[in-house]
């Protein structure tokens, strides 16, 4: 019988944008096998209510227990926000979420205490940052922004673009005058619009991608609990859908960072 140690990693998102994630634990882990689930299908979350995206994330999680996966990444923000109290105490396995590791990030690197956020409108009305981020320094501030079209911006590959620079400054122009030191990239599709906030905010404002604080959370865990796998070869990556859309190799391999195989369809999402 495989030990539980070689089982998957599973890791979710609404789409394509937890392939950031991937990438993140593909080289943190590389010999740690994965199983991605996007629900491309229902994409977009950050737009819908807590209830709706509780449900979804439910569903995912199944998804993956069903691969039999020995932990799971939940990688979009919005379903962190809505769902994550609610999987780690109800699933059996170690459940990460992408908001706490990147709040523990931001609080150690601000010197001002003031940190921005910018997320969808469910992880922005969530309030799951404020209340994570009180938990750890109740001094520090944090000013919040939802940002709509940052998401099918990145979708559409305008990743470096007059428009796309506009589009943030239109956004991130109120964040300017409040004098904050750190930002918060709350949501999956955000570190790919990395360029364009610099250079609206300035090489002062630190930027946090929760990829790599979340993923290193991860690996504590599975060191802690003696789930490290125990292969020495590469880890092999199988991608699940819920649906294929026009674009989808093109937007996921600029998220992945490298080519994506093994994509499969599962019907019924
Ligand atoms: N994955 C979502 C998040 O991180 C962004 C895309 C969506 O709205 O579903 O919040």
């Amino acid at each position: 019988m495989q030990g539980i140690q070689n089982r998957s990693i599973g890791v979710f998102d609404s789409g394509l944008g937890g392939l950031t994630v991937v990438k993140e634990l593909r080289r943190e882990m590389p010999h740690e096998s994965i199983v991605y689930f996007g629900d491309i299908a229902r994409l977009p979350y950050g737009i819908k209510s807590k209830e709706q995206i509780l449900n979804f994330s439910i569903q995912n999680t199944l998804f993956l227990l069903k691969q039999k996966v020995k932990a799971i990444v939940v990688a979009c923000n919005s379903s962190s926000s809505a769902a994550y109290h609610f999987l780690r105490d109800h699933f059996g396995i170690p459940i990460i979420d992408v908001i706490m590791p990147a709040v523990e990030a931001a609080a150690c690197v601000t010197h001002t205490g003031r940190v921005g956020l910018i997320a969808t409108h469910a992880t922005v009305a969530s309030q799951a940052y404020e209340r994570s981020l009180r938990k750890i320094n109740p001094n520090l501030r944090i000013f919040s922004r939802a940002c709509s079209l940052f998401v099918p911006v990145v979708e559409e590959g305008w990743l470096e673009d007059p428009i796309t620079e506009q589009i943030v400054r239109r956004y991130l122009g109120g964040l300017r005058h409040k004098n904050i030191d750190t930002l918060i990239l709350g949501c999956t599709h955000y570190p790919m619009l990395k360029a364009s906030i610099r250079k609206v905010l300035g090489p002062r404002v630190q930027l946090i991608d929760s990829a790599r604080p979340s993923v290193k959370k991860l690996k504590s865990i599975l060191i802690r609990q003696g789930l490290v796998s125990k292969s020495k070869r590469k880890g092999e990556l199988r991608v699940f859908v819920s649906d294929m859309p026009r674009n989808f190799k093109q937007v996921g391999e600029k998220f992945l960072g490298e080519k994506l195989h093994k994509v499969q369809i599962v019907r019924g999402f």
